[in-house]
């Protein structure tokens, strides 16, 4: 409520545009309150456990953030250079209309965005961070349409080879303030089975830089020992406008839609998603309140826009997309996934808009999630309906206050003792930031 007082007040230095989204932003409060009354009055009247929960206008206004206040904590206060490769480590790729769009295109996306950022210099010698291009999840197999990653060490052993033959600062600081996007199952290992990507490493020349990755866990483990910023998957933000669905109740109580085998292959001792999907397939495909389906669906958004809760099991990685799907189309995710680091925890408020159920405890899901729709439900949704959480996991083009690229902008302006170039600066200026 604190933001109706803050956006209705005319702020001259508001833009027209920006003044229209503070309009939208107070509109979009007040529905949300009135939403939530209607919900309230509907809970009043209605027996709570059937759990329809009364639909909100979930709409993606992304510049709602646009106030003066926070655009003035924009992070600007180092600079970064993006090293112009040559097209066949990025720009190439992107022949494959799918390279720009598919749930590890935030190498693309980042990049896209670092260009017209107030961050980026153009005189590298400015630079406090050098960011290094290369689109290594593009290479779509024609056999199952995943991308395959085995190129990935080479194609990123020979960025590096290039811009250390032809620059002086990778050598200068062994990589250590040069950034690499790595968005696939098991980040900077390079692979998509666990025990082949902890086996393999990650790649002793990148071993000193900073890595931006979707693999995360609580524990030690040898594909995140490396300074790393923790990002989203990728989602299309106009997907989630696509997606949503007006006006209407949440009518689906509890919802997964994706690979669950029912008699899992075994890959030398191990299974896909640790059998907890299977497990969800079994105990729950029947169940009245739980809408579980195994086939592909191209509308599956819209799907998760009419549920109150989204199952998140972990697949062969423990992260997915749905986590982020689910935060930006108002579902409650139900994360399943022991041990899972999840991104941005300053910026977005995981343990108010999520629920968490450990692997094991996974056939009392039913128990658990009527608990909630009986309890706690209309807290976790009132915090979900916070736009800042949905900004924070969303890449934008270009950067807008608060999104994923300016979360990893913030998060970097913390480690400018990986800069060389900070690093021997006096040491108030450096303390500045
Ligand atoms: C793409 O992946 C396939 C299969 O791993 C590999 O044979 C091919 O060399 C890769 N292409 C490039 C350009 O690296
Ligand atoms: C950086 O180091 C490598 C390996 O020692 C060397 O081949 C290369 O010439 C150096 N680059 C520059 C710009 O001095
Ligand atoms: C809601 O209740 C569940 C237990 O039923 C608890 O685990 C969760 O942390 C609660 N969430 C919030 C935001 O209160």
């Amino acid at each position: 409520m604190v933001e109706i007082s803050r956006t209705s007040k005319k702020n001259p230095f508001l833009t027209t545009n920006q003044r229209k989204n503070t309009t939208f932003y107070f509109k979009f409060f007040l529905s949300a309150s009135l939403s939530f009354y209607f919900f309230t009055f509907f809970l009043l009247t209605h027996n709570p456990n059937l759990g329809l929960i009364h639909h909100h206008h979930y709409v993606s206004n992304s510049n709602a953030f646009a106030s003066k206040a926070l655009v003035q904590s924009e992070p600007n206060d180092f600079k970064l250079f993006v090293y112009d490769l040559p097209p066949e480590f990025n720009a190439d790729w992107l022949s494959d209309g799918r390279c720009g769009g598919h749930l590890f295109a935030s190498e693309v996306a980042i990049h896209r965005a670092l260009l017209t950022s107030r961050v980026r210099c153009m005189d590298p010698y400015e630079a406090d961070f050098f960011f290094v291009p290369v689109y290594v999840s593009c290479n779509f197999s024609s056999i199952n349409g995943l991308p395959a990653i085995a190129h990935a060490r080479p194609l990123l052993a020979s960025a590096v080879a290039a811009i250390s033959r032809e620059f002086p600062f990778w050598n200068r600081s062994g990589g250590a303030d040069h950034i690499f996007v790595a968005s696939h199952d098991y980040g900077a290992c390079f692979h998509a089975m666990e025990h082949e990507a902890m086996a393999d490493g990650i790649p002793q020349f990148l071993k000193h830089s900073i890595i931006l990755q979707t693999f995360g866990v609580k524990y030690k483990h040898p594909c995140q020992d490396v300074e790393n910023i923790l990002i989203p998957p990728y989602i299309p933000p106009e997907s989630v406008e696509e997606s949503v669905v007006h006006g209407r109740r949440r009518d689906i109580f509890a919802f997964f839609r994706g690979k669950m085998e029912v008699n899992p292959k075994n890959f030398g001792g191990r299974f896909y998603g640790k059998r907890v999907r299977t497990l969800i397939w079994k105990k729950f495909h029947r169940h009245r309140r739980f809408y579980i389906k195994r086939q592909r669906f191209a509308g599956y958004r819209s799907e998760i826009s009419r549920s109150v809760f989204c199952l998140c099991p972990l697949g062969w990685a423990p992260w997915s997309p749905r986590l982020v799907e689910s935060v930006a189309l108002g579902c409650v995710p139900v994360i399943i996934a022991d041990g899972i680091r999840l991104p941005f925890p300053d910026a977005v408020d995981w343990p108010g808009i999520s629920l968490t159920v450990a692997e094991r405890d996974v056939g009392k899901l039913g128990r658990i999630l009527e608990r909630v729709a009986s309890t706690n439900l209309s807290t976790i949704q009132n915090n979900l309906w916070n736009p800042k959480n949905r900004q924070a996991l969303l890449f934008h083009n270009p950067i807008q206050p608060h999104d994923a690229t300016w979360q990893v902008i913030r998060t970097l302006a913390k480690k400018l003792d990986s800069s060389f170039r900070s690093s021997r600066l006096p040491n108030q200026l450096k303390n500045d930031t």
